[in-house]
């Protein structure tokens, strides 16, 4: 992944972990209401791709024993991966976009509701997503992928046939070719042919907007009906809908161009949603406070989204940063591009190694501004925010400081699931501390079942370990609770 050019290495921030009483008393651990439910803490588990699901999209059994995982942990809220809302092909994805998903998605909302006590509100994250080729072989993509194009003709020779052509193609040297093809047709040799929301000459694409907000209608109503307690809608990362928000977006059908255009969308999918679950399930959203692309959006586009999310009556505002494919770096050939391989991924996981501002906290000011922005329009949406939050002095200081209103953790809970209630419980020396290196991010590119470094090699040899395909990597963290932990340190 790429790493900013002064590559400081930062040390993890220094922690002193409150007491059971002092934890009792502090803004993270107190309740805070999200539409029509409370949350018992201001702790939060973002979306995580864990690579679980069956290739059909289905829950299995190491999907379960996942989600098991974090809500032992027992957060205020735990947030179901990416979970694609049209009933396509989509890998090992999880889908919710056909009734024949709902029996898994009931037995993980049950799971999680046991696991946790009935203490932590499980919502579903729901993605839709644009096709994207893996980078080919360039002799096939001269010989089979690529279209002929009178541009190509003029170029090589008016009178020659396709085939002709594609014998001179496959002949000039790079910089030549680079010529010949338009800059689409090169991007789709290098990196693999992606569509984008401004590709409006194919009908699938203008019709978006007619077709999505039914889409994510009606797997939020499946949502509902398998017993989530409500559905963060994906306007983030690198996705249709964060597409649709970016100042990249030029679309002249009233659905790009200026702020208001690019955000009519996101207020049609949510009235759909809204209106197809009704007013007791809660709806928010994740998305960006900045695209962190040159041409991307900005911060201020961010403040003007959340207030009109916020008056619009999303109940939550979940804000990430960057993870675009506009700068990610070429795949292998092979392989599809992955959105957090360049600058605006960086921005999104960053590593330890860093620049001089460091990877912990990175969202916290642009945050801030958005939650400034949704307060002065008059509203009290609560405003979550995550990107490197891994200690109780940095979630008490956002609280004390109104940057956020809850603190969303993701590697930090993958490293140790226990690590909130650790805290709660006076318990925080025992917590096992993310090093910020993205071993799981390089799992997660590859598609690969997710786990991190500091725990997967654990006890691997014992019979009730789950491990991973290849048998070198246990599933899950090893189990803690707080009897067992005092017991050992006892004998
Ligand atoms: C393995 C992995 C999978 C992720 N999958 C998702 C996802 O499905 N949806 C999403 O919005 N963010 C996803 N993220 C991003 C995280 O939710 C979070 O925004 C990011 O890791 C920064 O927060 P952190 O510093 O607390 O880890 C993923 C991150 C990791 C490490
Ligand atoms: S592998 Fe573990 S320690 Fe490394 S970044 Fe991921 S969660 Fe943190």
């Amino acid at each position: 992944m790429w790493k900013p050019p002064e590559r400081i290495k930062h040390s993890l921030p220094e922690a002193t972990w409150p007491t059971r009483e002092q934890a009792a008393g502090s803004r993270c651990f107190s309740p805070i209401e999200i539409g029509s439910v409370t949350l018992a803490e201001r702790t939060w588990v973002p979306a995580m791709v864990p690579w679980r699901a069956t290739e059909e999209g289905f829950v299995t059994p190491e999907v379960l024993a996942w989600y098991e995982r974090f809500a032992t942990g027992r957060p205020g809220a735990l947030v179901v991966e990416a979970t694609g809302i049209r009933d396509v092909p989509s890998g090992p994805l999880l889908r919710i976009g056909h009734d024949r998903f709902l029996d898994g998605l009931r037995e993980l909302a049950a799971t999680v509701r046991r696991a946790s006590g009935g203490r932590t509100r499980l919502f579903i994250q729901l993605i839709d997503f644009l096709s994207i080729r893996r980078r080919p072989e360039p002799s096939k993509f001269l010989q089979r992928y690529l279209e002929i194009t009178d541009r190509h003709r003029r170029a090589l020779g008016a009178d020659l046939s396709d085939d002709e052509i594609r014998e001179l193609l496959l002949e000039l040297p790079a910089s030549r070719l680079a010529e010949v093809l338009s800059e689409r047709e090169l991007e789709a040799l290098k990196f693999g042919a992606r569509e984008r929301v401004t590709d409006v000459d194919q009908p699938h694409i203008r019709e978006l907007p007619q077709v999505l907000p039914g889409l994510f209608g009606a797997a939020a109503v499946r949502a509902q009906q398998a017993g989530f307690d409500g559905v963060e809608l994906h306007y983030a990362h690198a996705y249709t809908m964060a597409s649709f928000l970016s100042a990249l977006n030029d679309r002249a059908d009233g659905y790009g161009g200026s702020r208001q255009d690019r955000s009519r969308l996101a207020l049609e999918v949510y009235r759909q949603v809204r209106r197809s679950v009704g007013a007791n399930f809660v709806v928010g959203c994740r998305y960006l406070t900045e695209d962190c692309l040159a041409d991307g959006s900005t911060v201020e586009d961010a403040c003007f989204f959340g207030a009109e999310f916020a008056k619009a009556g999303l109940d939550f505002l979940s804000l990430s940063r960057g993870g675009k494919f506009e700068d990610a770096k070429p795949p292998k050939i092979g392989r599809a591009v992955y959105p957090y391989t360049g600058p605006s991924g960086y921005e999104c996981m960053p590593t330890a190694i860093s620049d001089a501002q460091g990877p912990f906290g990175r969202n916290l000011s642009p945050a801030a501004a958005v939650k400034a922005a949704v307060r002065n329009a008059g509203c009290t949406t609560p405003i979550v925010v995550s990107g490197g939050l891994c200690t109780f002095e940095q979630a008490e200081g956002v609280l004390e400081r109104g940057e956020a209103d809850i603190i969303g953790a993701a590697r930090q809970s993958l490293a140790d699931p226990d690590w909130f209630r650790k805290m709660r419980l006076g318990r925080g020396e025992e917590i096992r501390r993310c090093i910020y290196t993205n071993y799981c991010e390089g799992l997660d590119q590859m598609h690969k079942q997710v786990t991190c470094q500091l725990w997967d090699r654990l006890d691997l040899e014992a019979d009730d370990v789950a491990r991973s395909k290849d048998g070198k990597r246990r599933l899950t963290p090893p189990p803690w609770s707080p009897e067992d932990a005092q017991q050992q340190k006892d004998s």
